[in-house]
């Protein structure tokens, strides 16, 4: 990924060149039928198809699960990649290159990162050749052995060896893609040397295959037990996971993951058949490893060894994933017997033991609540009071949603009847906000709802909201605030279609709305549309005059009016008749 960001423009110019159903259509097979394409789902399983693409607005939406998006979503979704990611694959899917606003002189070209990957992945291949060939290979396949590491296993994770010569790689590689990939190490003559030397190489790969990093283990006891590659541009720490491309090789949308600490556990565990364990590093899980994980699985296991570090380290990473976690995201806390890591403690009971531990790993509310309530007495109300007042700030911490809920709700039954009330207000306030007010209470769909839905289908309608020339968002009724911004961007960047328009609202809180608004279809046939759309902004306008009537006479009730306000309400009186 070269420096910069991606300009808006290109995006805009991505999705409305690109036809979502040509896109679709050739992961998907799609059937047309009336005005959509469908098929069945590839977002959930299901036996008639739900999954519906519609060429007008350039969007996808599945009746059954409710997935929904532009081709940038579908991208995402389907492919599991990052904006940027799926950014650079639609680019690729049209042919073309993806510009960058600003071009940082030292970050790499796009040539230049081809060659960075081209040059990790022959690195990874010398060492594998290393192993298998080279003088001490029989050294280190030996010491894999006593590992009980098998030569397919080996051969799966592309494990290799770095000889004992300090400049194997730099007699044989160009130094400045070395330097680059962390490879090498300078010193102060100027001269670079190899950083890996007499170590079993594992090499690290995204999930896309490409080799972006490396660790590197001694044979014996010596000391740093592990070198790995240093944070460079292909190489984040933070954002990767050891063993991730292996394993979905295997299984794409694994039922679960296992989560570990070390590449030899995750080795070692799929070597005895337990083949969806993917590995941190020797560093704390962080959000952004939550989220690529969620990615592929709804359920990830942490796994941690049963000393005092481990559950430490067990409550740092629940203090970390609680603001990430939300329905349909499972995390269990799984604690292992005392001086057993993962990889020894499936060699010594055996994987189907240790499935059988991964299976009964506490959930991660269990988890909490034990961890909390360990050292106070629920018998009494103190002790009750107490776990409110411990746990409390870690649940305001839960985004919005049923898994908040259930925590509080969970609280609540185990702290007893004290403190229900003190609770209930609590949860009140977290209560979802309703929506943005765009479905009255009596069902029927607001006049506001109706004009965005159409606004949505035919963009070019906006310039009768324009000719009303109303400043809309000062109008008090509810999602006018939503229809203002709408027809604003419209008006200033001219989005081609529905799709082009929801890429605005990406993660922002209106983007649901947007989407969902999208899809509505209101069954209203082309030549109509206009009509229906003017009386809806007409409805709009009426409804906001009430409103402002219904305040300015309750004004006048209370207070009085003064001058101007008494010549707005003459004015707005008059417009309704
Ligand atoms: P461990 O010390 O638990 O090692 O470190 P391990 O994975 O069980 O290794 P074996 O079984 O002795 O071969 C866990 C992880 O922490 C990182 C590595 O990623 C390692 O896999 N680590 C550990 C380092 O980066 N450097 C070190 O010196 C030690
Ligand atoms: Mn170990």
């Amino acid at each position: 990924m070269s420096g910069g960001k991606i300009p808006r423009e290109f995006i805009d110019e991505l999705l409305s060149r690109v036809d979502i159903v040509d896109l679709i259509d050739s992961q998907v097979p799609l059937k047309k039928t009336g005005a959509n394409y469908v098929a069945r789902c590839p977002f959930h399983t299901e036996k008639t198809p739900s999954f519906s693409v519609n060429r007008t607005k350039q969007f996808f939406h599945c009746f059954g699960c409710g997935a929904s998006g532009n081709a940038i979503g579908f991208i995402m979704d389907y492919r599991h990649l990052d904006f940027v990611e799926a950014i650079e694959d639609l680019a690729d899917f049209l042919g073309v290159e993806v510009p960058r606003e600003t071009d940082y002189p030292a970050a790499p070209n796009k040539a230049n990162l081809t060659a960075l990957y081209q040059l990790t992945g022959q690195v990874a291949a010398y060492y594998v050749q290393q192993l298998r060939a080279g003088a001490d290979g029989k050294k280190a396949a030996d010491y894999l052995k006593s590992r009980g590491i098998s030569s397919e296993c080996a051969h799966e994770f592309m494990l290799g060896y770095a000889p004992d010569e300090w400049q194997a790689l730099a007699g044989r590689f160009d130094p400045l893609l070395l330097q680059e990939a962390g490879l090498v190490v300078s010193k102060d003559n100027g001269r670079a040397y190899d950083r890996f030397r007499q170590r079993i190489m594992y090499p690290i790969r995204d999930k896309r295959g490409r080799v972006v990093g490396f660790g590197g283990r001694v044979l014996d006891d010596s000391l740093p037990k592990y070198l790995n590659s240093p944070e460079t541009v292909l190489f984040h720490k933070g954002r990767q996971v050891y063993g991730l491309y292996e394993l979905l090789q295997k299984q794409a949308k694994p039922e679960r993951l296992l989560v570990v600490e070390g590449y030899m556990d995750v080795i070692s565990l799929s070597q005895q058949g337990i083949g969806y364990a993917v590995g941190v590093l020797g560093t704390a899980a962080t959000a952004a490893h939550l989220d690529l994980l969620f990615r592929f699985t709804p359920e990830l296991v942490f796994c941690f060894d049963g000393d005092r570090a481990g559950r430490e380290a067990a409550w740092r990473v629940m203090e970390a994933v609680f603001p990430s976690l939300k329905e349909g995201r499972q995390v269990r806390i799984m604690l292992l017997p005392q001086n057993f890591d993962p990889d020894a403690l499936v060699r010594h009971e055996g994987a189907e033991q240790f499935a059988g531990r991964i299976k009964n790993a506490q959930t991660l509310s269990e988890y909490f609540f034990g961890q909390i309530a360990e050292e106070l007495n629920l018998n009494v109300t103190e002790g009750r009071a107490q776990l409110i007042d411990k746990a409390k700030p870690y649940l305001d911490k839960l985004p919005e949603g049923v898994f908040k809920s259930l925590m509080f709700a969970k609280l609540k039954s185990l702290s007893g009847s004290v403190a229900v009330g003190y609770l209930e207000n609590q949860t009140k306030q977290h209560a979802p906000a309703k929506g943005l007010g765009l479905l009255p209470d009596n069902g029927r769909l607001s006049s506001v709802r109706v004009a965005m839905a159409l606004l949505l289908q035919k963009p070019g309608l906006v310039t009768k909201v324009a000719a009303k020339n109303v400043a809309w968002n000062t109008l008090g009724f509810p999602g006018c605030g939503l229809f203002d911004s709408m027809t604003q961007l419209m008006l200033q960047k001219k989005p081609a279609n529905a799709a082009v328009l929801l890429e605005y609202y990406r993660d922002t809180p209106e983007e649901k709305t947007i989407r969902a608004l999208a899809f509505l279809d209101l069954y209203i046939a082309e030549e109509r549309i206009d009509e229906v759309f003017d009386d809806a902004l007409s409805k709009l306008l009426e409804q906001a005059n009430e409103l402002q009537i219904e305040q300015l006479l309750a004004k006048e009730r209370s207070h009085g009016l003064d001058g101007p306000e008494k010549e707005r309400l003459r004015g707005l009186l008059a417009k309704k008749h």
